[in-house]
C-alpha cells in the first residue's frame, strides 16, 4: 500500500491526530500532507515527548526524516504557523522536514474581521465557527481574491497583490462598520512573517506526486470530519473545505492512481461543537459524564462539545462518501463509565425510516433517531493490550457497529497515548 488516507467520519474531533501518529510509526512514510482547512483544526498527539496541540502542523513531525507536508488546499494563518514551529523548536523537535504548497493561501487580517462581522450579524443564527478566518479565506480564494504563498514569499509580488486586494476587503470592512489596520502595517508584519517562513515554502505538488511515482509510503491527514464537508457535509453548518477523501487529490495534487487504504475514524460516540442539530444528543447527566471522561473540550476554542450516541445512519453516509477500507473506533474507553450504551440505528422522518440523509439541512433538522440499547462494560479498559481481553459487550458492541456500517474495524484506540491502542485480530 502507498497512499493511507485517514478520515473524519463524523463532525470532527474523532482523534485523528493519535491515529496519524500511530499510522507513522508503523508504516514509516517518506511524507505526511494535510490537504485541508486551517487552524480551525485542534490535534493532541501524547508521545515520549510529551503532550502537543497541533493545529496546522501535521502529526508526523516527530517522527525524524517524515516531510509534513500543508498542502495546496489549505489556508494558513503564518503567524499562527510560525508559532507552532517556534513551540516544536523549543521542545527540541526539528521542523526543517515542514513543507509549505506555494499555492496554499494565506489567512490575512481582514478574514479575522470579517467572519467576526458575518457571525455577529447573524446573531442567534451563528455557524458558531472557530474565528480563526477560515471561511472567508476560502471564500476570497474562490472568489479570486486570494493570496498565495508563491506571492507571500516574494516582496514585489506581494505589494502588487495586495495592493489590489487591500482596497477591496477595506470596502467589504466599510459595509460592517469596521477598519482595517494600514495597508503599510500589514505589508510589513507580513514581509516578517515572510522572511521566517520562505525556507518552508516550495512545489509541494511535485514532491507528493514523485513520492508517489517512486511508491513511496505517503500518509493523507483529513482535517475536520465528513459531515462538515462544504460539499457533502450536513450544509450549512459545515466548514469551508472539502474534509472527505475527495478533498486529498484537490488539496495535494495527488491523483487515485493506485490502491489506496482508507481508514475512516470514528469516536466510539459522537460529538459536535457550533451550531446546528445532533439528532443523538445524550441527556444532560450523561453528557457531562462522557464529557469529562473523554475531554470533550475543543483544542482550537476550548469550547465543551456536545455529546450523542453513535450515530449509524450518519456514520453509514460517511463510510460511503469516503469508501472507507477499514475503520478506527477511537474513545471506546469513555463508555466504560456507562451500564448501558445505545446506538442510533436508523432515522425516522414522518413516520418513515429513511435509507438517505436529507439534502437540505430543514429537512435533516425533523430526523428522528431509532436507537437500540446494549449492556454496557461498566469497567475501565484504558490498561488491556490485547483485542481478546477487552469484556465481551465491548467486543459485541464494537461488532454492531461494524455491521450496522458494514466495515470492519482494524484498530480500537484505548486511551490518548499512542501504546493505548489494540489491533483487532
Ligand atoms: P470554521 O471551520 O471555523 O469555519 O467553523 C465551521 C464549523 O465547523 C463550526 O461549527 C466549527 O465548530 C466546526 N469545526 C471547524 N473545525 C473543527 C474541528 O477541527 N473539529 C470540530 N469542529 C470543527
Amino acid at each position: 500500500m502507498s497512499l493511507t488516507i485517514i478520515i473524519g467520519g463524523q463532525w470532527g474531533d474523532e482523534g485523528k491526530g493519535k491515529v496519524v501518529d500511530w499510522f507513522t510509526t508503523n508504516y514509516k512514510p517518506s511524507v505526511i500532507a494535510r490537504f485541508n482547512g486551517g487552524n480551525n483544526a485542534g490535534h493532541t498527539v501524547v508521545n515520549g515527548k510529551g503532550t502537543f496541540k497541533f493545529h496546522l502542523i501535521p502529526s508526523g513531525v516527530f517522527h525524524k526524516g517524515v516531510k509534513c507536508v500543508l498542502g495546496n488546499g489549505m489556508v494558513i494563518d503564518p503567524a499562527g504557523l510560525i508559532k507552532e514551529l517556534k513551540e516544536l523548536h523549543d521542545k527540541g523537535v526539528k521542523t526543517d522536514n515542514v513543507l509549505v504548497s506555494d499555492k496554499a493561501h494565506l489567512v490575512m487580517p481582514w478574514h479575522f474581521l470579517i467572519e467576526e462581522a458575518q457571525e455577529n450579524y447573524r446573531g442567534k443564527n451563528s455557524l458558531g465557527t472557530t474565528k480563526k478566518g477560515i471561511g472567508p479565506a476560502y471564500s476570497d480564494k474562490a472568489a479570486r481574491t486570494g493570496i498565495r504563498f508563491s506571492e507571500f514569499i516574494n516582496k514585489k509580488f506581494f505589494l502588487e497583490r495586495l495592493e489590489e486586494v487591500y482596497k477591496l476587503k477595506s470596502k467589504e470592512l466599510k459595509a460592517y462598520g469596521k477598519k482595517l489596520p494600514s495597508q503599510k502595517s500589514i505589508f510589513e508584519d507580513y514581509c516578517k512573517f515572510a522572511l521566517k517562513l520562505k525556507k518552508h515554502v516550495t512545489n509541494t505538488e511535485r514532491l507528493l506526486r514523485d513520492a508517489q511515482e517512486r511508491r513511496e509510503e505517503v500518509i493523507l491527514e483529513g482535517a475536520q470530519g465528513s459531515l462538515l464537508d462544504v460539499e457533502w457535509g450536513i450544509y450549512a453548518k459545515v466548514t469551508s473545505s472539502a474534509t472527505t477523501r475527495l478533498g486529498v487529490y484537490q488539496g495535494t495534487g495527488l491523483l487515485p492512481l493506485q490502491n489506496e487504504q482508507v481508514i475512516g475514524v470514528y469516536k466510539a460516540y459522537i460529538t459536535r461543537v457550533g451550531a446546528g442539530y445532533l439528532p443523538t444528543q445524550m441527556d444532560k447527566k450523561t453528557q457531562d459524564l462522557i464529557r469529562n471522561a473523554g475531554n470533550e473540550f475543543g483544542v482550537t476554542t476550548g469550547r465543551s462539545r456536545r455529546c450523542g450516541w453513535f450515530d449509524a445512519p450518519l456514520a453509514r453516509y460517511s463510510a460511503k462518501k469516503n469508501a472507507f477500507t477499514e475503520i478506527v473506533l477511537t474513545k471506546a474507553d469513555v463508555l466504560g463509565v456507562l451500564d448501558k450504551v445505545k446506538i442510533c440505528v436508523d432515522y425516522k422522518l414522518n413516520g418513515k425510516i429513511l435509507d438517505y440523509i436529507p439534502s437540505s439541512e430543514a429537512e435533516f433538522n425533523r430526523c428522528v433517531p431509532v436507537y437500540e440499547e446494549l449492556p454496557g462494560w461498566g469497567r475501565s479498559t484504558s490498561n488491556i493490550k490485547n483485542y481478546k481481553d477487552l469484556p465481551i459487550n465491548f467486543k459485541e458492541y464494537c461488532k454492531r457497529i461494524e455491521g450496522l456500517i458494514g466495515v470492519k474495524i482494524s484498530i480500537v484506540s484505548l486511551g490518548p497515548s499512542t501504546h493505548q491502542t489494540v489491533v483487532v485480530s
